[in-house]
């Protein structure tokens, strides 16, 4: 085993922080069965008290352990999508405690595919309580440079596993009640899942309890920033008179004084959204323009972290 690796499980049981690099995002992780390491996770990030937090897991019999009631259709996704860019919201167990799951009778696993995630889950033997490796209310990191950022000497360790694959966070569904819920888009979609399950999903409403990923402006850059649709785009720039920076799919329009072209396929666009809207906030301009992708599923993901940042969720 990697010696870096077996440093960081040291860390770990000693109540310290890590980060690791996952398939969607950085996570800073922390022991999951620590009120003491959970705590000072969320001083870290600037988390509110009270927020649950997704638990990491080597593997699926693991994280099943955490909770106290496992449907048919939770073993079904995890034979299909574990390891891999899926949380699932299940009753918990006795070993969920409070601090994990802020206070709900539900818990949050995931078993990441990252080879490194794996590696650290492997070496530590327990559960990693891990959020995005980013402070409160910011784009989630998807490089070990952007994690040093944000966090610098905040964090024990900081482990490198290159640019993660899927660059948005997992997607969340709650199968904790009578029929399951999409709490959160990400790489895996609602009809993959709805083709495993063999049954409807509803999505999450305005008013779900305590969900960060829902609140208004979560995912996003400092500077202001606007979703245009595709046609109004020129118009908006035209009447723009501060220094404005665009994520767009066409060319650059020279009046423009940062532009970042997006590739027009979902997955590339969302491997590289959290790096771009990183730089277009250091890009010393007043606004990001943002052209609106496709208001087709295959999007959808994207679209949802977009309306995030742009604080129009
Ligand atoms: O891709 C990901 O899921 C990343 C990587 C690091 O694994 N993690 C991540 O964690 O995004 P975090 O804590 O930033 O977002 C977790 C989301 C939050 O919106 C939280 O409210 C929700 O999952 N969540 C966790 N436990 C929950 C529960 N018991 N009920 C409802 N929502 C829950
Ligand atoms: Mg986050």
């Amino acid at each position: 085993m990697n010696s870096e690796v077996r440093r960081a499980a040291q860390i770990l049981r000693a109540g310290g922080l890590v980060a690791f690099p996952t398939e969607t995002v950085y996570g800073l992780g922390a022991d999951a069965a620590s009120e003491k390491a959970v705590s000072r996770l969320y001083a870290v990030k600037g988390r509110p008290e009270r927020h649950p937090v997704i638990v990491h897991f080597e593997n699926a019999e693991k994280a099943f352990a955490w909770a106290r009631d496992v449907p048919e259709g939770a073993r079904k996704l995890a034979a299909r999508f574990w390891p891999g860019p899926l949380t699932m919201i299940l009753k918990r167990s006795a070993l969920a405690q409070d601090f994990v799951t802020g206070g709900e009778d539900t818990v949050g696993l995931r078993v990441p595919s990252h080879p490194v995630a794996h590696a650290l889950l492997a070496a530590f033997g327990g559960a990693l309580a891990a959020p995005s490796a980013n402070r409160f209310g910011l784009v989630s990191p998807t490089t070990a440079a952007h994690v040093r950022e944000d966090l610098g000497a905040d964090v024990d360790l900081v482990l490198e596993g290159g640019p993660s694959e899927v660059g948005i966070e997992s997607t969340i569904v709650d199968l904790s009640g009578a029929e399951p819920v999409l709490l959160r888009p990400g790489h895996i979609s609602k009809d993959e899942l709805k083709a495993v399950l063999g049954m409807e999903i509803s999505e999450k409403t305005k008013t779900s309890p305590r969900h960060p990923g829902g609140m208004e402006r979560h995912y996003a850059p400092r500077t202001p920033a606007r979703l245009v649709p595709s046609y109004g785009l020129d118009k908006a720039i035209a009447e723009m008179n501060a220094r404005v920076a665009v994520l767009a799919f066409s060319r650059p329009d020279e009046r423009v004084d940062y532009w970042l072209r997006m590739p027009r396929e979902p997955q590339a666009y969302a491997q590289r959204l959290y790096a771009a809207l990183r730089e277009l906030d250091t890009a010393g301009c007043e606004l990001i323009l943002v052209e609106a992708p496709p208001e087709t599923p295959e999007w959808a993901a994207v679209r949802d972290r977009l309306r995030r940042a742009c604080g129009t969720a």
